[in-house]
């Protein structure tokens, strides 16, 4: 068994006296019974230039009231003024929000949407999102009448569809078995550009989506560092321009990444450090952009325990993880032509007879040591060592993390916005472009000076947590000592935007933020100057 406890290097021989290994320590502990989520049901979605016969349900998007006249020309009159009656009656704005009517035509129900006048990709995404939603309990076939719309937002209305029905009740297989839906078919003059718009991008971005929310709502005795690695590699099975490494304990020990290593000692289930790359035909040589996530599948704060009550919300502490492979499932299903790098820093926090404690000192990648204030704040840890690792060894163009870091995000931002963290403007700018466009929205946040005094050590390099005040900027004051003042890099809290209950655009669990976003600004990346920053 190797002996992984030698966390710091041997300029520090003396520190590095081997404890007894408990019997148990990183063996992998299987499930005894296994069991196995449902699979994901999503409607074929088809394109056509004319509309189907009458049969399930039609949904109408509408801007105006002349939108009913033009759109709706194909109906028969009857249907028509049946339509424009009820809408009246509803006193309809047109602007937002859905009107089902019943018993019209041959149609069980036909779902008028107010558009707007804003046809963005991520206002009509988001329109498909809640209509997908909506009508998930119609098992028969959907018509979409799309007429009148460009390609563009064609496309993102079948996408958003496609994103709105997702589920998350992964273990009622009765219940979703019992529930499949039949295909949508979205009818549109611009059918054929918007199918490959749809088939080149959106399809990728709804499945890569799918992908990363079921890996934050599985629980975590079946997401673990090592089935997450397994889940990853079966999703890019086949995909061309992938390579996956998944760097074991003792690889990680050659390496010296005595932080990710020591935040997952009190574990059963031995850490991982994911690394999965794709290279698109055409892509950019300047070096990769790389996405690294906190990975904690999950988070009982250690030592340092965290009280019980929403504790089990803590399976979710892996969603950066999940979504910055979910961005790189996505520009590799569609094979886009960019060079980006997932790193998934994988690890469980649990408190053991050989877990870190508080003032344990360890050492990351870089060489810098750290003390452990909070063995709670482990998401820096882990994250210290893929950053470091990033900047060390993959010439990065940029270093992009994305992490459920601190509950102080989320009393910052609430559930709004992701805090954007960077010392590159050029970067942040971009970022902050990309969250505007999918519709991920981002918030930057200062990284002030006084956060290197918050995290000063007495007896290391840094520690991993202040005494109190900025927790946000603090924690990614930590993460960006580990990364060269001058490579372009920007850290994501998302602890806020994560997670949350069920609403329009979604099921309880996951929201599958960052997917989007990501895919998005790796997509138009362009490369920055890499200076120093401050
Ligand atoms: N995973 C948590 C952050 C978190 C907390 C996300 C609550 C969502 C809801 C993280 O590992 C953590 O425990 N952060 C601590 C940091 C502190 C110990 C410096 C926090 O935010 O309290
Ligand atoms: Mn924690
Ligand atoms: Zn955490």
């Amino acid at each position: 068994m190797p002996i992984h406890h030698l966390l710091l290097a041997s300029s520090l021989a003396a520190m590095t006296v081997p404890m007894p290994q408990a019997a148990h320590a990183q063996e992998v502990v299987k499930p005894s019974l296994t069991i196995k989520a449902a699979k994901a049901q999503f409607r074929p979605v088809s394109f056509a230039a004319t509309l189907p016969a009458a049969s399930g349900t039609l949904v109408l998007p509408l801007g105006s009231e002349a939108d009913l006249a033009s759109r709706a020309s194909v109906l028969p009159d009857a249907e028509r003024a049946a339509i424009s009656r009820a809408l009246a009656a509803a006193e309809f704005d047109y602007k937002t929000g859905a009107l089902s009517l019943r018993g019209i035509g041959g149609w069980d129900r036909i779902h008028v949407i107010g558009t707007g006048k804003d046809l963005s990709a991520a206002a009509v995404q988001k329109l498909g999102t809640i209509a997908g939603r909506a009508l998930m309990k119609d098992k028969g076939p959907l018509a979409v009448l799309a007429t009148g719309l460009p390609a563009e937002a064609v496309a993102e209305l079948a996408t958003g569809m496609g994103i709105g029905e997702y589920r998350s009740d992964l273990y009622q297989a009765k219940a979703r078995e019992a529930s499949a839906m039949a295909g949508t078919t979205i009818v549109s003059e611009n059918g054929q550009a918007a199918r490959a718009l749809y088939e080149g991008r959106g399809k990728a971005l709804i499945e890569a989506m799918a992908f990363a929310r079921d890996l934050s709502n599985e629980p975590a005795n079946v997401i673990y560092p090592e089935s997450f690695v397994e889940r990853t590699r079966a999703a890019f099975a086949g995909v061309a321009g992938v390579s996956i490494e998944a760097l074991d304990v003792p690889a990680m020990e050659k390496l010296g990444m005595g932080s990710i290593l020591g935040s997952g000692r009190g574990s059963a289930r031995p850490p991982r450090m994911l690394i999965v790359r794709y290279t698109g035909r055409g892509a950019p040589s300047a070096g990769p952009v790389v996405l690294a996530g906190k990975g904690i599948t999950f988070d009982s704060g250690g030592i340092s325990l965290k009280a019980g009550a929403g504790m089990g919300d803590m399976k979710f502490d892996m969603s950066g993880a999940a979504s910055v492979v979910g961005a790189v499932l996505a520009l590799a299903r569609s094979q886009a032509p960019v060079d980006v790098v997932a790193i998934a820093a994988l690890s469980e926090n649990m408190p053991d007879g050989n877990a870190a404690r508080p003032a344990d000192v360890l050492q990351a990648m870089n060489g810098k040591t750290i003390e452990i204030n909070s063995t709670d704040a482990e998401g820096r840890l882990v994250l210290a060592d893929a950053v470091a690792y990033a900047d060390a060894r993959l010439n990065p163009a940029a270093i992009v993390d994305m992490a459920t870091l601190t509950g102080s995000i989320m009393t910052a931002l609430g559930d709004d916005y992701a805090g954007l963290f960077s010392r590159h403007d050029p970067l942040a700018d971009q970022l902050v472009k990309a969250g505007d466009v999918s519709g991920d929205a981002l918030w930057r946040m200062p990284l002030h000076p006084s956060y290197a005094e918050d995290t000063k050590s007495t007896i290391a390099d840094i520690k991993n947590s202040g005494a109190s005040g900025a927790g946000a900027g603090a924690g990614a004051h930590f993460i960006g000592a580990f990364v060269k003042p001058e490579t372009p890099w920007a850290h994501i809290d998302i602890a806020g935007m994560a997670w949350g209950g069920a609403n329009d655009l979604k099921p309880a669990g996951s929201t599958g933020y960052g997917v989007r976003l990501l895919e998005q600004f790796v997509r138009n990346f362009q490369p920055v100057p890499k200076v120093a920053g401050e």
